[in-house]
């Protein structure tokens, strides 16, 4: 959710700061702030909106410092104001921190130290741990790093901080508990940040802090130990971030650049693991639990948003291919129900981000109860992978976009690649079948570059709809969630309201809904279904509805029934998704576009949902 930068060394720490909440800025956008120390002055900047309303009001005044903290926010606790945004000074103006989680005891706290006289001006629960952390220096006489342990050992919840105590002035403080943190480490200087984007432009050495990990930050160096005091030894590892990777290069939006990048991000993530010459899929990552894998009676896919429709294409894949029973649910769900959960279940939990809470705890209830756990997550490092008894990473690269497009086919190709392998384990696949499907699986990101060139008409459709109050997605098979998909991107980029249903549930209700305003997306490439889809078409027509079809190339039937065609190649059906979602994520930029909306930071919305 929150973005967090911090710095210590001998360079100017304002451009540091202010360059890295831009690359940050997709964590949470609604306001944003610094503080930088000098000497024993510090300077406190805030504002409600964008970094750049941040940067158009500092960079007027004096910023100088070389160390010092940022933040970009996404509200929790308290309206997004100038007052509320981080970072948040103690009382009497000893520390200051910016802080990225929730601190869920934080009324008790406030009350406690409400009793002992603390006033406070915000309503965030960020505030009162800085109260807290000045009330246990000042009180017990302690060193800044001693108070912020003990007020730690106080709290409940989540966070990632960096903290500045005006006292010690060489000293930046970082701690982390179920909220990222990343150190940088430079020649004689310090990076904190929430995640490796804004610390790649000057260093690729790196420290992933875990869980109730303190650091205390100086020129000289850096001492890690544990919130209860234990000495830790930091494991430098390098980052493998390419700059070109976290700028839009020459597109419009990151949102754009994502979708395009989507040949390379499903090569890069078969590259090394799906061979055509062996004819063989290697997955090292799940080579210590594949035994399990190929046993197991049930798999429980597990994951939120976007993620969670990869699942859904994973049930229909892995029950296809391998003939293992799937069960998909959203992480939120799964851990509060008191699920039935084996020791011999194998639970598959899928994230872009790796931070996702509810994941998270859906994870660490799976460990509990005795499950294999597996992740399939984008970003090295993250706390899932970590989480996880073995995993797949998708190696899309960095999504910067808030709305989620190449991770989602990153993990569908994840999903596929553990469904034919396992079939072909499991001699579900026969060797004509297995070899096909790797074929196909190569021929992928050849036919998504065929799709992208056929942008301009998908824009010509998106002009014509722009406009409209509702959209209605329908697919059926593993197109399903594909259409749940293409709802939720237009949703949340659009403001439009979509619904994504199985085409032939279409008449159990929401048939009452199409009249000749309702656009309705039909995938409807020549699978299986076919006929059905065709006749789910008629339907829309018969009540006036608008029929944009999603055909196989060459379609000839449904170019006479539905208003629109939109063509993709042919396919093998089980990979049908990875095709059929490409014009559905165009769609929904260019009409978000079109309606003026702010495609990579839609109102809202935080990349990574790191709060329950
Ligand atoms: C949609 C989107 C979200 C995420 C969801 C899970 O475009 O981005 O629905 O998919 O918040 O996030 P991860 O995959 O990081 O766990």
């Amino acid at each position: 959710m929150c973005g967090i930068v911090g710095y210590i060394g001998d360079k100017q720490a304002y451009p540091i700061l202010i360059n890295g909440l831009k690359r940050l800025e997709y964590r949470g956008y609604d306001s944003a702030g610094i503080s930088i120390l000098n000497k024993t002055t510090l300077k406190v900047f805030k504002k409600k909106g964008k970094v750049s309303d941040l940067d158009d009001y500092a960079s007027k005044q004096d910023t100088k410092g070389t160390i010092g903290i940022g933040h970009t926010r996404w509200a929790t606790h308290g309206e997004p104001n100038d007052i509320n945004a981080h970072p948040h000074i103690s009382m009497n103006g000893h520390f200051i921190l910016i802080h990225n989680g929730i601190i869920e005891n934080y009324s008790r706290l406030k009350e406690k130290l409400t009793d002992r006289g603390y006033k406070f001006v915000s309503e965030t629960d960020t505030e009162v741990l800085a109260n807290l952390i000045e009330y246990i220096y000042l009180k017990g006489k302690v060193t800044a790093e001693i108070a912020v342990r003990l007020a730690l050992s106080k709290v409940v919840g989540a966070y990632g901080l960096a903290i500045i105590c005006k006292g010690e002035p060489d000293k930046l403080i970082a701690a982390r508990k179920g909220s990222p943190l990343v150190i940088g480490v430079g020649e004689g200087e310090y990076y904190i940040a929430s995640d490796a984007t804004p610390i790649v432009e000057h260093t690729k050495s790196v420290i992933y802090l875990n869980d109730d990990d303190v650091a205390i930050l100086s020129r000289d160096g850096l001492n890690l130990k544990t919130i209860k005091n234990d000495s830790l030894t930091p494991k430098i590892q390098k980052v493998d971030l390419d700059i070109g990777e976290i700028e839009k290069n020459g597109f419009d939006h990151f949102m754009m650049k994502e979708i395009f990048e989507q040949p390379r991000s499903i090569f890069d993530t078969f590259r090394g693991r799906v061979s055509l010459e062996k004819m063989e899929i290697h997955l090292g990552g799940l080579y210590s639990v594949l035994p399990k894998l190929v046993e197991a009676k049930r798999i429980i896919i597990i994951g939120c948003g976007t993620s969670w429709h990869a699942g859904l294409v994973g049930e229909y894949l892995i029950e296809e291919l391998a003939r293992i029973p799937v069960e998909v649910e959203y992480a939120s769900e799964f851990r509060y129900r008191n699920p039935i959960i084996y020791p011999d279940d194998i639970i598959i939990a899928i994230s872009q981000s790796g931070e996702t809470a509810d994941t998270l705890a859906a994870i660490k209830l799976a460990k509990q109860a005795g499950a294999t756990v597996l992740g399939i997550c984008n970003v090295v490092g993250s706390s899932i992978p970590r989480e996880t008894h073995a995993g797949v990473y998708t190696h899309a690269g960095p999504e910067i976009g808030v709305a989620s497009t190449k991770a989602f086919t990153a993990q569908v190709t994840v999903l596929a690649m553990m469904a034919i392998a396992l079939g072909h384990e499991r001699k579900v696949l026969d060797k004509k079948d297995y070899e096909e499907l790797i074929q196909e699986l190569y021929a992928i990101p050849d036919k998504i570059e065929k799709i992208l060139k056929s942008n301009n008409s998908f824009l010509k459709v998106s002009k014509k709809y722009k406009d409209a109050t509702n959209f209605l997605y329908l697919g059926r098979g593993s197109l399903f969630p594909v259409a749940l998909e293409g709802a939720l991107k237009l949703k949340e980029i659009s403001y439009i309201h979509a619904e994504g249903y199985p085409a032939a549930e279409m008449k159990h209700g929401p048939i009452a809904l199409i009249d000749e305003k309702m656009p309705v997306v039909v995938i409807a490439t020549k699978d299986k279904s076919y006929e059905k889809i065709v006749s789910n078409i008629q339907e829309v027509k018969a009540r006036k509805g608008i029929v944009i079809a999603i055909v196989s190339e060459g379609d000839t039937i449904i170019k006479k029934l539905a208003d629109h065609v939109l063509e993709i190649p042919e396919t093998r059906d089980e990979l049908a998704a990875l095709l059929a979602v490409i014009p559905l994520q165009i769609l929904s930029y260019h009409i978000a576009v079109l309606r003026n909306c702010n495609v990579d930071q839609p109102r809202n919305l935080a990349k990574s949902v790191t709060v329950e």
